[in-house]
């Protein structure tokens, strides 16, 4: 690890109260995140756990908007619904707050005009587009036009969605405010700017040349930001949602929201422990890593750390593990076009199976590439490999032992060469685990932690103990001890990786685990709560009535040979894993298909809406005159000597009527029979091919030109009104 440090303090991107949390994000930061925490924690390291909701940002405004709700409301909503969904995966940060709470106000404005005071930032008036019928700046995202680059015509202001450019909105083609639909014009406003190019020397230096051992995705990254030279950024915008400037004259003014949400990394620590926080933050021998996914690199190398030195005193990251993206079912996830798997949702779907999920997000984490989630793979990976190989074996190895010894670790009096074959590769692996974590790769550790599994399963094949136990007891008695000794590792070693399944195991094991400390309760570390053996205390190792005589494992335990000692009493034996049904994945992705084909109708629709564009207002009496109703067709024939028409004989409830239509192109007179349709009844009779025609079918235009009924969705009574 380099560098030796008192303390570790980690940070979790914060997530946008604007949406549940995704299997994207989780794969991305959370879970790698909680492991390396309860790993960390393992080993004795006091550390120190932090995340929240970011609240703040226009997207947020946007969406309250449409809901025709307050920002407020939203991020209410989603808050506690996030909040609850990273407790149920087992990710116990010691603070999971929010940035619209007073403290984090007060932190980031008091930061903000502390650089302010100093003359840190520079102040800047530009020209921004404003709406003049609704009385406001314009955020980028709130200005809609076509795109430079591919034609779209609902690109925004910062980004076109469809070609995927990021944009300015000067570059928009006809920009429209999306609040009003007028168009905006430019106003002056006033501005305070990071002038990041100031730092860029600096940067170098602490980037490029202190930290070569940061991951080549996120050195590279900062590389291209640097060689490119850096600007002076933005850090308030014109908004009316968000921590106001603590400038006079700033009124309708608040900070970016990249500005003040990293600051939520330490308002949450603040406010978690009011009288210490400032050690986490500001001593030296604090190590700070932030956990983010790809599209934050630049904020959480570049800006925030800037931000941090223009302020003083705190400490910088010495990593920042930022992983690629996951995909889902081949495609980018989503949340605008609900193309993601909820973590709300898959603790519904798959309660008591947590850790499955936390297993595949691992074992297929985006760590080096962009990677791809399937519910095939991830059934795969329940079933041959939790299932088949670590809960199989742990399952022969209690069950035998219930079997033969009454459920108590029998003595090793005939060990083999075989057994200490075996044993002797766990020290090793062990290692490789402590490794492989300790630089932020998670899914090559957890691989050597299945490895271990894997041996046992195949030290009970090689010595078929239910074969021996028909002549040899005393040899059997030797298997089975190695085998739960090698269970008793698996308990230690699945903690940081699947916490709900390794606390299964202890309690068939009937050990209980040294997890480390927490900060979950303020100011002095205390114990987790879901962390325990059998009534144990963790954090404290004292001895609990029940069970003094249980062993309290710990990491250090792993790969030793006598961690369960014999004559110790094993807990009831309960299966780790089940296996998940064909049925079960095949929901799951019909669900998804479900979304696919919604998406695709949406995306037609939204087309064909391009196609015709909406007529001139009509006034309410306009409309009136119209008088549309409900009808059956009687008969329907082909107008003789043409193509296109078709006449038909209508029930219209009022009367019997013809009405010549052309409709041939699209129907045949067989499909016309019996169907109801809706007619405009009153429209001015005329004389089509010496047919006298009362009436209109109407019809709907479809994106290919097609026309097609408007047929009610259930049978009415033919002459209702429609209106
Ligand atoms: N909300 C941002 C995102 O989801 C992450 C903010 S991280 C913080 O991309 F550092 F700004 F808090
Ligand atoms: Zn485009």
């Amino acid at each position: 690890m380099g560098k030796e440090y008192k303390r570790t303090l980690v940070t979790c991107a914060l997530p946008y109260a604007n949406g549940p949390v995704h299997i994207g994000h989780l794969a991305g930061v959370y879970v790698p995140a909680d492991i390396y925490v309860r790993y960390l924690r393992m080993r004795g390291n006091d550390v120190l756990f932090i995340c929240g909701s970011d609240e703040h940002g226009v997207p947020i405004t946007i969406s309250a908007k449409k809901s025709g709700c307050t920002p407020q409301d939203i991020v209410d909503k989603y808050h506690k619904i996030i909040k609850e969904s990273f407790a149920g995966l087992g990710i116990n940060f010691d603070i999971y707050s929010r940035t619209s709470s007073e403290i984090h106000a007060e932190t980031s404005s008091g930061f903000f005009r502390k650089l302010y005071d100093e003359g840190k930032f520079i102040e800047k008036e530009s020209e921004q587009y404003y709406d003049e019928e609704a009385r406001t700046f314009l955020a980028d995202r709130y200005i809609v036009g076509t795109c430079p680059k591919c034609g779209n015509e609902g690109a925004y202001g910062d980004q076109c969605e469809k070609c995927g450019s990021t944009l300015s909105p000067d570059e928009l083609i006809n920009p429209k405010s999306a609040l009003s639909g007028s168009q905006p014009v430019k106003k002056k406003t006033r501005h305070w700017y990071l002038p990041l190019d100031r730092y860029e020397p600096w940067l170098k230096e602490w980037i490029l040349e202190n930290h070569k051992e940061w991951r080549t995705n996120v050195y590279g990254q900062c590389k291209s930001w640097l060689d490119g030279g850096l600007q002076p950024r933005a850090v308030s915008r014109d908004l009316d949602w968000g921590v106001p400037v603590p400038v006079e004259g700033a009124e309708g003014k608040v900070l970016y929201v990249w500005f003040d949400a990293p600051i939520g990394y330490i308002s949450n620590t603040k406010e978690l422990l009011p009288s210490s926080w400032e050690k986490w933050w500001k001593s030296e021998d604090t190590r700070l890593v932030h956990f983010i996914g790809k599209d934050n690199i630049v904020f959480h190398c570049i800006v925030f750390p800037s931000m941090l030195k223009a302020y003083g005193g705190y400490i910088l990251p010495d990593n920042v593990p930022a992983n690629e993206f996951l995909n889902l079912e081949g495609r980018k996830i989503s949340t605008s076009r609900n193309w993601a798997v909820w973590l709300n949702e898959y603790l519904k779907d798959f309660p008591g199976q947590e850790d499955v999920l936390r297993y595949v997000l691992c074992a297929n984490a985006p760590e080096t590439k962009d990677n791809d989630f399937t519910w095939k793979d991830f059934q795969s990976r329940n079933n041959s490999e939790l299932v088949a190989i670590l809960g199989n074996f742990v399952n022969r190895a209690v069950v035998l032992t219930h079997k033969y010894f009454d459920g108590r670790v029998p003595a090793n009096t005939r060990p083999e060469p075989v057994d200490s074959e075996i044993l002797g590769q766990i020290p090793a692996l062990k290692k490789s685990v402590e490794e492989n974590i300790e630089n932020y790769k998670f899914r090559e550790a957890l691989k050597e932690a299945m490895n271990i599994a894997r041996l046992g399963n195949k030290y009970l094949t090689d010595t078929e103990p239910w074969k021996v136990a028909k002549t040899d007891m005393d040899r059997t008695a030797s298997i089975l001890n190695v085998s739960l000794q090698i269970c008793a590792d698996l308990a230690v070693v699945f903690e940081p990786f699947l916490p709900f399944s390794a606390e299964r195991l202890r309690k068939i094991l009937n050990v209980g685990i040294d997890a480390g400390l927490d900060h979950r309760s303020g100011e002095e570390g205390t114990c987790g709560e879901n962390i325990f053996g059998p009534g144990e205390c963790a954090a404290l190792h004292t001895g609990h009535p029940d069970t003094a005589s249980s062993p309290i494992l710990t990491w250090e335990d792993l790969g030793r040979e006598d961690i369960l000692p014999q004559g110790h009493r094993l807990g009831e034996a309960v299966l780790l894993f089940s296996k998940i049904e064909d049925s079960t994945v095949e929901a799951q992705v019909n669900r998804l298909e479900e979304t696919r084909l919604a998406n695709e109708a949406a995306a037609k629709a939204e087309e064909a809406m391009k196609a015709a564009p909406q007529k001139p207002e009509c006034t309410f009496d306009d409309f009136s005159k119209m008088d549309i109703r409900t009808a059956t067709v009687l008969e329907a024939e082909r107008v003789p000597k043409t193509d296109k028409l078709l006449k038909l004989t209508i029930d219209t409830g009022i009367d019997r009527r013809t009405i010549v239509s052309g409709i041939a192109g699209y129907y045949t007179p067989e499909q016309m029979l019996g169907r109801q349709i809706c007619i405009l009844a009153n429209l001015q009779p005329r004389k089509i091919r010496g047919i006298e025609s009362k009436g209109m079918i109407l019809m709907a235009k479809q994106p290919d030109g097609k026309m097609r009924f408007i047929t009610p969705a259930e049978v009415l009574a033919n002459g209702s009104e429609v209106g």
